[in-house]
C-alpha cells in the first residue's frame, strides 16, 4: 500500500515538533496506523529552517497553497494558527478533498461549524486533538470515551502560560511581565500572548470542548472572557494566606435554562487536585452521569506534547483512511445536520 504523505504547513514551535515525533517514531507510528506514514512536504515562509527541521527528503516550499493544491498529499497539517490565512487554507483543502489535522482553536471556535459543514459535505476529515490541552487526549476521552454519559459538566485549567504564570508569581514572587517573557522564550505563549492571559485562548478551547460534549455549534461569542492581566503578587498571596490558590479556569455546564460557557480567575481551596496543577500543565474535570467525575492531566503547551497530539490524529486519520468508507466515523466535532440549538447564558 503506498504511503500516507504529509504536508506540514507551518514549522514553527510545533511544526518542528511535529518533524521530530514523526522522525524519532516513524516505525512504531506506522505499525500503529496501519500503513506507513511520511513528512512529504513542509511549508515555511524560512525556507532554511524548514529544511534544518524537516531533512533533505522532505519538499519544503515558501507557499502553504502548494501544498493544498498538491495532488500526492493526503493530509494536510495546518500549524500557521490564526484565523485569516490558515482559514483560507483549511477550506481550500477541503475543497481538494484533502483531510485535515489543526491545532488551531480560535480557527475552529470561531469558524468551525462552517468548516466541519464543508468537511461533512466534502466527505473528509477534520481531525483537531492538539487544539484543545496540548498533549491530553481531551477530544478523544470526550468524544470516545465518553460517549456513553450525558456529560454534565467541564471544568479545567486550559491555558499553559497563565497556569506558567500564576505559579511562578506564586512560588517566586515574580513579575507578571517577566514571566511572560519566559513563556513565550519556551514556546508556551501564542503569538499574541493578550490570547493567553486574556483568557481568549482558554475559551476557545472550552467553545470546542462544549460543542462536543452538547452536540451544540461552536458559540465562541457567547463565552464570557476574565483573564489574569490585571492580577498582581499580592492578590495571589493574600488567596494563599486564605488557604486558596488562584487559577484560571474555563467551565462549562448545562443548566435548567441553557448552556454556562466561562472563562475567570477562580479561588480553588488548596488541597484540591486542581489547585496543585503547577507551570505549563493542564488538568479538565469531566462529569458524566454515568462515569461520575473524570480528571485529564498533562502538559498543556510546549512542542512534542503538542506534537504528541497532532502526530496522533494523523494516526488516527491515517487508520480510518485506511478502513472501510462506508463505515467511518467522521472526525468532526458534531454532525452539522443534528446540531441542538440550546441558548448560552449570558454573565
Ligand atoms: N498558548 C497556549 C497555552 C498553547 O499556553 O496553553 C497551547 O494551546
Amino acid at each position: 500500500m503506498k504511503p500516507i504523505n504529509i504536508g506540514v504547513m507551518g514549522v514553527g514551535t510545533v511544526g518542528g515538533g511535529t518533524a521530530q515525533v514523526l522522525r524519532n517514531n516513524a516505525e512504531e507510528i506506522s505499525r500503529r496506523a496501519g500503513r506507513a506514514i511520511r513528512l512529504f512536504m513542509a511549508a515555511n515562509r524560512d525556507v532554511e529552517r524548514a529544511r534544518e527541521v524537516c531533512g533533505d527528503d522532505v519538499t519544503v516550499v515558501d507557499d502553504a497553497f502548494a501544498i493544498v493544491n498538491h495532488p500526492e498529499v493526503d493530509i494536510v497539517v495546518e500549524l500557521i494558527g490564526g484565523d485569516t490565512i490558515a482559514k483560507e487554507l483549511v477550506l481550500k483543502a477541503i475543497e481538494n478533498g484533502k483531510h485535515v489535522v489543526t491545532a488551531n482553536k480560535k480557527l475552529l471556535a470561531v469558524h468551525g461549524n462552517e468548516i466541519f459543514a464543508r468537511a461533512q459535505e466534502k466527505g473528509v476529515m477534520v481531525a483537531f486533538e492538539a487544539a484543545v490541552a496540548g498533549g491530553i487526549p481531551i477530544i478523544k476521552a470526550l468524544r470516545e470515551g465518553l460517549s456513553a454519559n450525558h456529560i454534565e459538566w467541564i471544568a479545567g485549567i486550559i491555558n499553559g502560560t497563565s497556569n506558567f504564570i500564576l505559579t511562578e508569581m506564586r512560588e517566586k514572587g515574580s513579575n507578571f511581565a517577566d514571566v511572560l517573557a519566559e513563556a513565550q522564550r519556551l514556546g508556551y505563549a501564542e503569538a499574541d500572548p493578550t490570547f493567553d492571559v486574556e483568557g481568549h485562548d482558554a475559551g476557545h478551547k472550552l467553545t470546542i470542548m462544549a460543542s462536543i460534549a452538547f452536540g451544540i455549534p461552536m458559540q465562541f461569542d457567547k463565552c464570557y472572557l476574565e483573564g489574569i492581566s490585571q492580577l498582581t503578587a499580592k492578590d495571589i498571596k493574600y488567596a494563599e494566606e486564605l488557604g486558596y490558590r488562584v487559577k484560571l479556569i474555563g467551565l462549562t455546564r448545562r443548566t435548567d435554562a441553557g448552556i454556562e460557557l466561562r472563562v475567570h480567575p477562580t479561588l480553588i481551596p488548596e488541597k484540591r487536585l486542581i489547585a496543585n496543577v503547577n507551570g505549563v500543565m493542564n488538568a479538565v474535570l469531566a462529569k458524566g452521569d454515568a462515569v461520575g467525575p473524570t480528571l485529564y492531566y498533562g502538559a498543556g503547551a510546549g512542542a512534542l506534547p503538542t506534537a504528541s497530539a497532532v502526530v496522533a490524529d494523523i494516526v488516527d486519520v491515517t487508520r480510518l483512511l485506511t478502513s472501510d468508507p462506508e463505515h467511518r466515523v467522521p472526525h468532526l466535532a458534531f454532525q452539522p445536520d443534528q446540531l441542538k440549538d440550546l441558548r448560552i447564558l449570558p454573565i
